[in-house]
């Protein structure tokens, strides 16, 4: 009896014990129980998982390592003068990467590159301090493919302390949740002491993932696995279903601008949901309203004829939703002649336009690229300013563009 207890109390440890172990090999998600990780719909939906890793949506932030980072780190071609006795270097040291300050060429401050923002256009970086994140004062552009003031910062003062908080994250991350930390200045004294909204390191999940646009999917995942069978998704959020106002606030979410009066954090929007609990100011958008190119595809859009008097255009006319825009305007011409059959285009606009482009590329005349007011940026030695443009979602008639 005694025996068959030992032997009883042992299988009981060694059940518990692989049971631990198994649990310390699944995936825990930041974001909770009910969340399942990207990798995890990789073994269903390859395509899916094959487009959407590679899109600027997944790499909306991403870890500031040697293949991420989208800068120069060669002599000549990482540095940034501020005046004459102070200037910026990028560095690579041991693998890691920094923005160096030099004074009268004596280093005095090193800054890691931790978190990159963005791979398309642009790319910032943000370094993390005291359970906090603060922008680099240096970003890299495309368009000079070279260093330049990162928005909004001086060509002439360094600054280093610019946050860059939880709303950031919340359109360019899948998560990053708060961490409370009680600090007081005087340690004695309990009445002093404050309760601070700090952002915790180790719940932060990069870039916008698939959960992130179809929301907890873990019980998907379960469902599918155990009964290989079923055809008919379930435990899922379908697109299908939708109204096009669901659909459209899925995207509107991140892309219509960042203005409203916040209601809730859109990390707790899960697809389905209505826009209207998150903001207060409605998305029933005025003509009169000038939106910058920049970050609001929707209001743009939505002065458009095109979506005023379709039915049923919404952003997913013209995008997949797991791939980044399409490079060529062909792609979107064809989108635009499956409504326009016949567009009526006077002589003089034709006139010294080629058939070819007439019908390629529609784009060009009809979404022009136009400068962003709330992104600018300066060169190295206090350079002139310059502009960072993007397509306008506004479709309408423009000047035709010189050649
Ligand atoms: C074990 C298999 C399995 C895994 C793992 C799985 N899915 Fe699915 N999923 C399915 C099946 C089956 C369907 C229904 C057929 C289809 O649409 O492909 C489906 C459909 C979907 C749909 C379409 C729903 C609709 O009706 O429009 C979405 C969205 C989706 N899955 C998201 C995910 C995400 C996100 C993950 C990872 C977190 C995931 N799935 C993991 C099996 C799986
Ligand atoms: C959680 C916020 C968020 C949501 C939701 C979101 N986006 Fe985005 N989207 C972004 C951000 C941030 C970028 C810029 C990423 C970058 O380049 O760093 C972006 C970029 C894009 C781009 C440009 C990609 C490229 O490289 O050409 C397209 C197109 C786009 N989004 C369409 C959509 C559509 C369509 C939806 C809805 C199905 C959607 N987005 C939902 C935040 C979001
Ligand atoms: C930017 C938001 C976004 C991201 C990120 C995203 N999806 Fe989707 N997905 C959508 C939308 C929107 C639809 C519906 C498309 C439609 O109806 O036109 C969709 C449709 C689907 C479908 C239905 C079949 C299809 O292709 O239309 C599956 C399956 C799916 N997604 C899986 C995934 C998986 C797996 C990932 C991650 C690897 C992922 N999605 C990432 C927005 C997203
Ligand atoms: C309301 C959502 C939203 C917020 C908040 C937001 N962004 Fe963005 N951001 C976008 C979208 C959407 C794009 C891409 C399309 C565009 O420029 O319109 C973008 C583009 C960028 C890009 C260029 C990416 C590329 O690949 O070219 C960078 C860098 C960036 N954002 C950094 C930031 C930083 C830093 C903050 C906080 C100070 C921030 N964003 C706040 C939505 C947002
Ligand atoms: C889903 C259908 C649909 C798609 C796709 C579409 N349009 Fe339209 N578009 C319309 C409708 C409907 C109107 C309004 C026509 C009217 O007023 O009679 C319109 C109006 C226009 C106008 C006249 C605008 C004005 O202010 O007078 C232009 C120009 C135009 N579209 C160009 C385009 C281009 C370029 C594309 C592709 C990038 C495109 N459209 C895609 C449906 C569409
Ligand atoms: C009628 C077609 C059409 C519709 C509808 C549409 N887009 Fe676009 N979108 C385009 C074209 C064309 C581009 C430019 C691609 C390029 O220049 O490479 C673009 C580019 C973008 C970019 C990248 C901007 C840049 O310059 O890098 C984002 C972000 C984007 N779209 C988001 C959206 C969102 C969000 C919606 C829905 C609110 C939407 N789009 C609806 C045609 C469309
Ligand atoms: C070289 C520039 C240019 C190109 C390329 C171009 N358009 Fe236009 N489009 C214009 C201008 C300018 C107007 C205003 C009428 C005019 O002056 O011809 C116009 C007018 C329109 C209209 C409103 C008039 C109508 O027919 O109802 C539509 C719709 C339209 N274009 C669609 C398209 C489509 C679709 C394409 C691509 C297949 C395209 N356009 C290519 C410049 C252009």
């Amino acid at each position: 009896m005694k025996n068959i207890c030992i032997v009883f109390t042992f299988i009981a440890f060694a059940v518990l014990l692989t049971s631990c172990n198994n649990k310390s090999d699944e995936y825990i998600d930041p974001r909770g129980t009910d969340y399942a990780g990207s990798e995890s719909c990789i073994q269903c939906h390859q395509s899916q998982h094959n487009d959407a890793i590679h899109t600027s949506h997944f790499k909306a932030t991403s870890p500031g390592t040697k293949e991420n980072i989208l800068g120069h780190f060669v002599n000549g071609k990482n540095t940034f003068v501020y005046s004459k006795n102070i200037k910026l270097v990028m560095e690579n040291r041991n693998d890691s990467l920094y923005q160096v300050v030099y004074k009268d060429g004596k280093e005095v401050e090193a800054y890691p590159f931790e978190i990159l923002f963005g791979t398309k256009h642009a790319q910032t970086s943000a370094y993390w301090k005291n359970h906090y994140t603060y922008e680099l004062p240096i970003s890299y552009y495309k368009l000079i493919n070279s260093w330049g003031t990162s928005p909004g910062y001086s060509a002439t003062t360094l600054n280093f302390e610019r946050k860059i908080d939880k709303e950031c994250y919340a359109c360019h991350s899948s998560n990053i949740a708060s961490q409370y930390i009680t600090t007081s200045s005087d340690s004695l004294n309990f009445l002093t002491m404050e309760i601070e909204d700090f952002m915790n390191k180790n719940t932060l999940v990069y870039g916008i993932d698939c959960e992130r646009c179809h929301g907890p999917a873990k019980k998907h995942v379960q469902t599918h696995l155990k009964f290989p069978d079923l055809k008919q998704a379930q435990n899922i959020v379908s697109f299908k279903n939708l109204t096009r106002q669901q659909r459209i606030d899925a995207c509107a979410l991140c892309h219509s601008g960042n203005d409203q009066v916040k209601l809730k954090s859109r990390f707790q929007y899960k697809p389905g949901e209505s826009l209207n609990s998150y903001f207060r100011k409605n998305l029933q958008l005025k003509e009169d309203l000038n939106f910058d190119v920049h970050g609001n595809q929707l209001g743009l859009l939505s002065q458009s004829k095109c979506f005023i008097k379709s039915e049923k255009m919404d952003c997913m006319s013209c995008h997949n939703p797991h791939q980044d825009s399409y490079k060529s305007m062909v792609v979107y011409s064809k989108i635009c002649v499956s409504c326009h059959q016949e567009s009526k285009h006077k002589p003089e606009t034709i006139k010294n336009t080629s058939k070819t482009i007439m019908a390629n590329n529609c784009v060009e005349c009809h979404m022009p690229k136009q400068d962003s007011k709330a992104i600018r940026f300066q060169q190295s030695n206090t350079a002139p300013v310059t502009s960072y443009s993007l397509r306008t979602h506004k479709i309408g008639i423009y000047p035709v563009p010189k050649k």
